[in-house]
């Protein structure tokens, strides 16, 4: 059975209670579970002799503009998929209790956050690692899992627990898609059927610019030019950007050398904004 904690008094409860010498493994989210998600769950489940998931929308990471009402919320089916997945506990606190009146401290990273998505979408890091660390300091992890789909997202918590030492283990987890190459997204649900069927071309740019670079093309801006040219294949599709980068930094670059790069790409379909990536090179 999960055993759900619905606030921060019964999460700490819970942790007070597990013994010195078991490893936490805990797997952050804000529902809406897909195969993605679950996939980090059950690498949690072999990695760690504890298992624990959240679930919190997380208002401090959305702009105003964004789509915080109305992400999807299906809780009784994401609790059906957490039992499935023999994931112990699931921490599930409401905004107030996250986010009591008055709060007025943030985790910033000003580095990694800042190109890319960082760009895009101003303080929508910011809210990442804030919540982050608020979610590692109450679990109190060993280890977490994140999804190499977010790949900004998981630099900059990689960052934040390196420069504050936060004692707890990074793992990514793989990108997983539909048959079709689609990443799973929870934002997926909102595509037209038309919007759908044209998605998949954001994958397949990524592996163009793979099988040039393979090819020996190296010149960043020239592998970037072919991949908007795959995307400009569908009228639908609006890149918002499509960026050969550092794999560290996320700093822009000249030409990939030995270490490999990072193929970043974020795209709207109608109104829904998808991203999605691909590591080449470095072997
Ligand atoms: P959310 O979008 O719910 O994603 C939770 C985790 O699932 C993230 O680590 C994300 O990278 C991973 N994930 C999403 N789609 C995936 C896919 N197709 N394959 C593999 N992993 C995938 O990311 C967040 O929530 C939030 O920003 C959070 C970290 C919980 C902070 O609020």
């Amino acid at each position: 059975m999960t055993e759900i904690l619905r606030d921060k008094a019964s999460l700490r409860q819970w942790r007070r209670g597990l013994p010195e010498t078991k490893r936490v493994g805990f797997v952050p989210t804000m529902g809406a579970l897909h195969a993605g998600h679950v996939s980090l769950m059950h690498q949690a489940r072999e990695t760690a002799d504890v298992v624990i998931a959240s679930i919190f929308v997380n208002p401090l990471q959305f702009g105003p503009n964004e789509d915080l009402s109305r992400y999807p919320r299906p809780i009784e089916a994401d609790i059906a998929k957490l039992e499935a997945a023999r994931v112990d506990a699931l921490f599930l606190p409401s905004v107030e209790d996250m986010y009591p009146p008055g709060a007025s401290t943030l985790v910033e990273e000003s580095l990694v956050s800042g190109p890319l998505c960082g760009a895009l979408r101003p303080g929508h890091f910011t809210g990442v690692t804030t919540v982050v660390l608020k979610l590692f300091n109450l679990v109190q992890p060993d280890i977490a899992f994140f999804g190499q789909k977010d790949a900004q997202q998981c630099a900059v918590i990689e960052r934040m627990v390196r420069d504050l030492d936060v004692p707890v283990e990074i793992r990514r987890g793989p990108i997983v898609r539909e048959p079709d190459g689609l990443a799973l997204s929870s934002r997926n649900v909102y595509l037209s059927p038309e919007d759908r069927a044209a998605a998949p071309l954001i994958y397949k740019s990524l592996l163009a610019v793979r099988t040039a670079y393979q090819g020996g093309e190296h010149d960043a801006a020239r592998l970037a030019a072919i991949g908007l040219g795959v995307l400009a294949q569908s009228g639908r599709i609006r890149a918002q950007y499509w960026e050969v980068r550092d794999l560290d930094s996320l700093g822009a670059i000249i030409t990939v050398g030995g270490r490999g790069a990072l193929l970043a790409v974020a795209a709207h379909l109608g109104t829904t904004r998808l991203i999605d990536n691909l590591v080449i090179g470095g072997d």
